[in-house]
């Protein structure tokens, strides 16, 4: 990138005056969330936040939606914080490079606002071709296309942050920009005419952190701790690393922790110390944690779905307990309550043809295996200050 490039780019996002730390958030910790039985009252008790994914659906629609009763029983129940499934992402709120749409958006907010529950916000921008809308990748960036760039992602990023306000305490700013199959940082149009993978994340941070000075701004990925992650986990901490030198105001990491169960035969115990060195070298260089969307594909577990509940919680309550020993880790949400809406079923389908059971209830909304777990290591969990 040429400094004119810089300095054009600098210049709108106000880069200069922006790395100072995330202030403390008003409202953040509202412990009264949810009914007493609830994931998020014990979470509460040790300083934490327990919350979930939600679609935007009409009125009574068999979807994992707040206007769906029977799906919004379990957010009233178990959630003292919640995130949008797909409502907030380039592809709902902007069907034009010119145009805005916050109506399914705000149909949340309303709805979370009114029930006490805070939103989190995901994502400013999904740094993969395939997640933005389609218009981006054949837009006309124009004769200075850096700068057109810059601005397109500057005023996504500053409407969006200036809309919520407060309202909002931690937005996913960059979602999924490192390739797992190389580790490098993909391209999209938008970065591309902008001057570089690099420079597109810089300034998403940079512009929320001056649109939304008290939000936390969270990196968020999928790099897990199974043993096929390694080359991921390596781009993301490279991607850290970066930012902490290039003085990118990033607070957080978000640990998607869509985890995938490994049979009976490597027990979770095995993949701990490989994921504690990943969790330490994050928290070393001064990262925050946040489990963003917790969810288990029960793979190589057999069809008996009480063998296939009993493996998923196991393997969640060793995970999350290696979790919980991390201060630095506040709020867990899963990306969804009930089997019946969850996004994998779509995503990978089991080779044997039954149904997924990733979440803490099942498809009749009844409470499993997986929501005990949760339970017993919030309730095992030491308090954070
Ligand atoms: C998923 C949604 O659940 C699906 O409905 C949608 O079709 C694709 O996106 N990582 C993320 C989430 O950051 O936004 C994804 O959500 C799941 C993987």
């Amino acid at each position: 990138m040429t400094m004119a490039r810089r300095d054009a780019l600098a210049a709108l996002a106000g880069v200069a005056a922006t790395t100072c730390a995330a202030a403390a958030t008003p409202g953040a910790m509202r412990a009264g969330a949810g009914s007493a039985d609830g994931l998020n009252a014990l979470a509460a008790a040790k300083g934490r936040r327990f919350g979930s994914c939600v679609a935007w659906s009409p009125p009574a629609a068999n979807r994992g939606s707040f206007a769906n009763p029977a799906y919004a029983a379990l957010l009233t129940r178990d959630c003292g914080l919640l995130v949008a499934e797909n409502e907030m992402k380039w592809r709902a709120l902007r069907p034009s490079a010119t145009r805005f749409d916050f109506a399914r958006f705000d149909a949340i907010m309303a709805w979370a606002t009114a029930h006490g529950l805070p939103v989190r916000g995901h994502n400013l921008l999904w740094h993969q071709p395939k997640w933005m809308p389609a218009w981006e990748e054949t837009h006309d960036f124009g004769a200075r296309p850096a700068i057109a760039a810059a601005a397109l992602l500057t005023e996504h990023v500053t409407t969006v942050c200036r809309r919520y306000g407060t309202r909002i305490a931690s937005y996913d700013v960059v979602n999924e920009a490192v390739d797992p199959a190389d580790a490098t940082l993909y391209q999209t149009a938008l970065s591309r005419a902008l001057g570089g993978a690099a420079p597109t994340l810089d300034l998403a941070f940079h512009t929320a952190r001056r649109a939304a000075p008290h939000a936390q701004l969270v990196y968020n990925d999928y790099m897990s701790w199974e043993p096929d992650n390694a080359r991921h986990r390596a781009g993301v901490l490279t991607l850290l690393e970066g930012f902490r030198a290039r003085g990118v105001p990033v607070d957080a990491l978000g640990v998607q922790s869509h985890l995938v169960t490994q049979g009976t035969g490597m027990s979770a115990a095995a993949l701990e110390p490989e994921w504690r060195r990943f969790l330490d070298a994050v928290t070393a260089m001064g990262y925050d944690l946040v489990i963003t969307e917790l969810d288990v594909r029960d793979n190589r577990l057999p069809a008996d779905p009480i063998v296939r509940d009993r493996g998923v919680a196991d393997y969640t309550r060793a995970y999350l307990d290696i979790m919980l020993a991390y201060p630095r880790l506040r709020d867990i949400l899963v990306w969804g309550m009930t089997d019946r809406y969850s996004w994998i079923e779509g995503f990978e389908p089991r080779k044997d043809g039954v149904r997924r059971r990733p979440c803490p209830y099942d498809d009749r909304f009844a409470p499993k295996p997986m929501r005990a777990a949760i339970a017993a290591a919030l309730t095992a969990a030491p308090a954070r200050a």
